[in-house]
């Protein structure tokens, strides 16, 4: 299958990620990125956001992310390559650039709207059932336990320390998931959150209870 869109710049683009992403199997696989775009077109929608920039960001967000290892460049090559002009390039690339959660006790910083939609939609994507999925899929790509029930869950203050993490799987739902609901910036992205955090947390609970034999 390939991605589809009647505006041409933006399929050709949407097709040279879908290309690169198949198969990429970290949690960062092409399906997350479409997830992502499908969610940030919705909330841009309802939050009035530039779509073509939103569109393309979304697309792109994940193209230089720090787990993935693309050369800086990359995305500024695949967008030219797509026809996509010079300005709305660089609006992605800074958008790309601060896309991506950094640790519990570093703060994010998006001053454009169309950054804050694509931002929410990456986030929403890492949260509720989608997110339980990813979490396990990421920390068996990692060879990470479930859960350790020794460990404590650590509220990094530092990229570098949150990066350096090798707890298990459970624990990142306390180091992330569960925080991603009170940093979401639009009404819109906020709202769907609520489900999906209810969801997580009872997911959670159950997975205590059943761990220790009272469920
Ligand atoms: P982003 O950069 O989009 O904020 P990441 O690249 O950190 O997100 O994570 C990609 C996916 O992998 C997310 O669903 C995230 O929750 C999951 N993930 C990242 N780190 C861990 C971890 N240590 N344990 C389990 N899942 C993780
Ligand atoms: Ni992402």
């Amino acid at each position: 299958m390939s991605f589809e869109h009647p505006n041409p710049t933006i399929q050709a683009f949407g097709r040279r990620v879908e290309a690169a992403f198949t198969g990429e199997g970290s949690g960062h696989d092409w399906w997350h990125v479409w997830r992502v775009w499908r969610l940030a077109r919705r909330i841009a929608e309802a939050e009035g956001a530039g779509l073509y920039l939103v569109e393309l960001a979304a697309l792109g967000h994940d193209v230089e992310d720090h787990k993935v290892g693309r050369p800086k460049g990359t995305l500024a090559a695949w967008l030219a390559e797509a026809g996509v002009d010079a300005a709305t390039a660089e609006a992605v690339v800074a958008i790309a650039r601060r896309v991506s959660f950094k640790g519990a006790g570093v703060p994010d910083a998006m001053p454009t709207l169309e950054g804050r939609v694509v931002q929410d939609a990456d986030r929403l994507d890492a949260i509720g059932a989608i997110g339980i999925a990813r979490a396990f899929a990421y920390g068996g790509a990692r060879e990470r336990l479930l859960y350790d029930p020794s460990e404590a869950p650590e509220r990094h203050a530092s990229f570098e320390d949150y990066k350096k993490t090798n707890s298990s799987s459970l624990m990142h739902f306390y180091e992330k998931l569960f925080l991603l609901k009170d940093r979401l910036h639009t009404p819109t992205a906020r709202a769907l959150a609520e489900e999906r955090h209810a969801f997580m947390e009872a997911f959670v609970q159950r997975f205590l209870d059943e761990w220790e034999g009272r469920a």
